[in-house]
């Protein structure tokens, strides 16, 4: 999807369709009065006759307006005009993306930046109207034979606005649109089958990063690599995969070359069968999911370098599939870690904190500032929060904050859960420095714990997006989270001059 700014009127602009807001009491807004006069009084005449009043999400499909050169006029009621809240703007411009999706539309501009909302910039109310319009056009149709490309697609998104010049606009314009690539990167990644998207799938595709980004570079260590490393709980996972596992660096140097970089850290299990412990078979497809966390900072790197934050950032992901063989680890096994601590593996299901402590362990050669894993760990994240917000822990105040605001303002989010102390003792193990899982009660925070148990020396954050990262049911797909929560909480962090 492509996104572009016009200023001014947009009587005379070529377009499917423009959006155009009414507020409560049959009260247009600027950009309706402005169609208003060219058409003359082709829309006033329908607000004077009641066929839409101004309440919240109400649409008027107006086709051929005489003297207005867009096939048609959308009139959406906006609400109230001395404004709205942040989620009422949300669900009023979701509610324009749908509009144009069931009409089949393929491109529109919208002028709902001039909805005035309570504590919320223009800035992001670009952001919204970009977030909701990706959602809306997404498609993942490389599988299909059939009826791929016969639907309309929209590809087009303009927005439209009164002032001249507005640089919080201007930015989020830039930003939205590489946001966008970002975003689909990340759900392309993330909805390939497991057959086509292996660990040298994401090695590849990482690669790819770096010719298409001068501030990109890319380094794979293979299984030899990470035996030099001492990598043992990573490939005590890989074992039982004829697919060999990959440990992918991508670097963004876009900040000063002394600045510290944020690491991310995403689990890419690019098939979770459980191992040995093996999973039943119900729904078993989506774990094809279990490398969101890798497919979102591919997503996130890729969103960072086209737009070319001035940032450092590392993404270390630790891919590998998760598969029962003769040669699998088992239940009792014990493994070494690159930390040297020893692991007693209760259960090959918890395969997500294996792979990533080795990879905690390994970023902190970058010296980062902070790191932030973000992993589909645990079933019982989506038993604690659902499918709407993601799981937050952190052993630093401050960033848990920072990611928490990032994911509020954003509207992609993510609520703390404690990481205290007490929880520890319920990942100890007789024979072991630690075994792989804590039992039922409180699964995300003891996975947690176990991963908290190698990222002592830094700050450190870690989102579980079990619940989020993925709808099941007739919208199965990717959703890209959090990939905005952490594009944002990036710009916030150079707004902040961190
Ligand atoms: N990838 C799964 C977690 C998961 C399950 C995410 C379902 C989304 C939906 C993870 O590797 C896993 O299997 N976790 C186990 C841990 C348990 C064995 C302690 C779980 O949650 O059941
Ligand atoms: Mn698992
Ligand atoms: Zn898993």
């Amino acid at each position: 999807m492509e996104i572009s700014l016009k200023q001014g009127p947009v009587s005379k602009l070529k377009s499917a369709c423009i959006i155009a807001a009414v507020f409560s009491g049959k009260n247009m807004g600027e950009f309706a009065a402005g169609l208003d006069r060219p058409s003359r009084q082709g829309l006033s005449r329908l607000t004077k006759r009641g066929d839409i009043s101004g309440k919240l999400c109400e649409v008027l499909m107006v086709p051929n307006l005489t003297g207005i050169a867009a096939e048609r006029v959308l009139l959406i009621g906006a609400g109230k005009h001395s404004g709205i809240s942040p989620a009422e703007y949300v669900k009023l411009v979701r509610k324009a993306a749908a509009t144009m999706k069931s009409a089949g539309l393929k491109n529109a501009v919208s002028t709902l930046t001039e909805v005035l909302v309570s504590e919320r910039d223009d800035g992001w109310k670009v952001q919204q109207q970009v977030l909701a319009f990706e959602a809306m056009a997404y498609r993942f149709d490389e599988f299909k034979t059939i009826t791929k490309s016969k639907a309309a697609q929209f590809s087009r998104l303009t927005i439209a606005t009164a002032s001249t010049d507005n640089d919080q606009i201007d930015a989020e314009i830039r930003v939205g649109q590489s946001l966008v690539n970002g975003l689909k990167l990340t759900k392309d990644l993330a909805n390939t089958p497991a057959n086509y998207c292996t660990p040298q799938h994401l090695a590849d595709h990482a690669e790819e990063l770096g010719k298409q980004f001068k501030s990109v570079t890319v380094k794979v260590v293979n299984e030899a690599g990470m035996e030099k490393l001492g990598m043992g709980a990573l490939l005590s996972v890989s074992r039982g995969s004829e697919e060999p596992a990959k440990l992918i660096v991508i670097k963004h140097n876009g900040g000063a070359t002394k600045a510290k970089p944020v690491v991310l850290v995403g689990k890419g299990v690019t098939f979770d069968s459980g191992g040995i412990s093996l999973k039943p078979g119900a729904a078993m497809d989506e774990m094809k999911y279990d490398m969101c966390g890798a497919a979102t900072v591919f997503g996130v790197l890729a969103a960072i370098a086209e737009a070319n934050l001035p940032i450092n950032v590392v993404g270390v992901i630790p891919a590998t599939e998760n598969l029962p063989d003769g040669k699998a680890t088992k239940p009792g096994d014990i493994v070494t870690s690159m930390s040297g601590q020893t692991i007693e593996i209760l259960n090959t299901d918890a395969e997500g904190r294996l792979i990533l402590c080795d990879a905690l362990t390994y970023s902190a050669r970058f010296d980062p500032d902070v790191v932030v894993d973000i992993a589909t760990l645990t079933g019982a994240c989506i038993m604690a929060l659902g499918h709407a917000t993601s799981a937050l822990m952190s052993n630093n105040d401050e960033l848990a904050a920072d990611l928490y605001a990032a994911g509020d303002r954003s509207g992609d989010r993510a609520w703390r859960l404690p990481l205290w102390d007490v929880y520890q003792q319920q990942i100890d193990s007789p024979f072991a420095d630690m075994a792989n899982v804590g039992g039922r009660p409180a699964g995300s925070i003891t996975a947690a714990c176990f991963l908290a148990r190698y990222t002592k020396k830094y700050r450190w954050a870690h989102l579980d997006i079990a619940g989020t990262a993925w709808k099941s049911g007739a919208a199965k797909g990717a959703t890209g989270r959090p990939v905005t929560l952490l594009v944002e909480y990036l710009r916030q962090r150079i707004a902040a001059g961190k």
